[in-house]
């Protein structure tokens, strides 16, 4: 069998690594290709140089190699298309289409499915260049703090935590500017904060039927003791156990999953593959935050290792509509992921510095690599 997975980060690493571990794989007649490769990924895959959103190149590139089935990882590609593109193809892929995508790419297109199909959610309002006054208004009277999201994909800086009035301007006025599709396309969210306890929800579906990864629970600060700038996670943890019980499972299932599968296939938009939730847990009652149509980074790298049924033949059940039939199977173990980044992450930091020590001296550790353009990496 031959794969293409397109993505090169920290959950890349993490997807090929049990793509390449999943018995369906059969490693002696198989191969993995990556785009655009990593040092990482090169130890299990065959880099390709063609960047993820060029569909025309990887489509070609596809067919000539005879790739049986490629697996998408980072949302730009997906909310661009490219599930849609090769399925046009005859293509096997695993990832939701364009239009299922919206639920990342648009957090107002999120909110008002939840809205209107009683998903759980925190209250919010929508505002457009137009109604910036009211926006305005709306900010001088709201109870603080409140969050302020920008309706786009913006790479993990379209939410900002705003505790008093200054803080909500500078951020309408810092999302307005940085706005890639122009003052006319500026749209944004203002909603309420809700406090309590964040879990992640891998969902893996067929657009009717899925099944749950282990929950697990990333964090986000910088330094220690959850204090410093947001990043994208500096670590995760995996299943989480702290404040899971029965009751909650459920719910999540029953009010949060099930409600919005059903949602996106009544409205066209049958999602396939991650659906990936972010929830907020109060008075164990789950809240969706966001909504992500890809696996999230790092819980992908913590939550993976905990499977042990194939890998791969749950991804090409997604695509196959074949999640009924497929039986997940967890082992008991705990993982714990903790980033090392460059100093001066998430802000202006070093690069090409060479890492060393890579070799892990026991078989409880496993180390991915996320960074994209690094390539002096030794191991001693
Ligand atoms: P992301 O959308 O992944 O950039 O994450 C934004 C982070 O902001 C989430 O992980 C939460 O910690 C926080 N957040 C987003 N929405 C809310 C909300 N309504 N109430 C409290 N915290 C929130
Ligand atoms: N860990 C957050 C995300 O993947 O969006």
């Amino acid at each position: 069998m031959k794969i293409l997975l397109i993505g090169n980060g920290g959950r890349e690493n993490a997807l090929a690594w049990k793509i390449y571990n999943s018995k369906s794989f059969r490693q002696s007649e198989s191969k993995l290709y990556c785009t655009i490769g990593s040092p990482g990924l090169d130890e299990f895959s065959v880099p390709v140089d063609i960047k993820p959103v060029d569909f025309e190149k990887l489509i070609k590139f596809v067919k000539e190699e005879g790739i049986d089935f490629t697996v998408v990882g980072p949302e730009v590609p997906l909310s661009l298309g490219i599930v849609n593109e090769f399925e046009k193809n005859g293509l096997k892929i695993f990832g939701p289409c364009k239009e299922a995508a919206e639920i990342e790419s648009s957090k107002i297109f999120a909110k008002d499915l939840m809205l209107s199909h009683n998903v759980p959610t925190a209250n919010y309002k929508t505002f457009i260049k137009n109604n910036l006054p009211e926006a305005g208004e709306f900010l001088n009277k709201c109870e603080y703090p409140v969050v302020i999201k920008d309706d786009g994909l913006a790479a993990g800086k379209g939410v900002v935590i705003a505790n008093n009035l200054e803080e909500a301007n500078e951020a309408v006025d810092e999302f307005r500017k940085s706005n890639r599709s122009g003052d006319a396309g500026f749209k944004f969210i203002i909603e309420e904060y809700l406090k309590g306890e964040e879990i992640s929800v891998f969902v893996i579906t067929d657009g009717d039927d899925y099944v749950v990864l282990p929950y697990s629970q990333d964090h986000k600060k910088i330094r220690e003791g959850e204090k410093g700038k947001n990043t994208g996670g500096m670590g995760a943890v995996a299943p989480l156990k702290k404040f899971m019980n029965e009751d909650l499972d459920n719910r999540i299932r029953s009010e949060i999953i099930e409600p919005t599968l059903k949602a996106l296939r009544e409205t066209g938009r049958e999602f396939k593959g991650c659906l990936y939730c972010g929830l907020m847990v109060t008075d164990n009652k789950p809240y969706v935050i966001e909504f992500n149509c890809r696996f999230g980074d790092p819980e992908t790298q913590a939550v993976l290792p905990l499977i042990e049924s194939d890998f791969l033949k749950l991804l090409l059940a997604s695509s196959g509509k074949e999640i009924k039939e497929y039986s997940l199977v967890v082992n008991q173990n705990f993982t714990c992921c903790v980033v090392m980044a460059s100093k001066g992450y998430p802000d202006n930091f070093e690069t090409e510095k060479e890492i060393k020590g890579l070799d892990v001296p026991d078989d409880k550790s496993i180390v991915f690599q996320s960074e994209q353009n690094i390539h002096k990496i030794t191991k001693s």
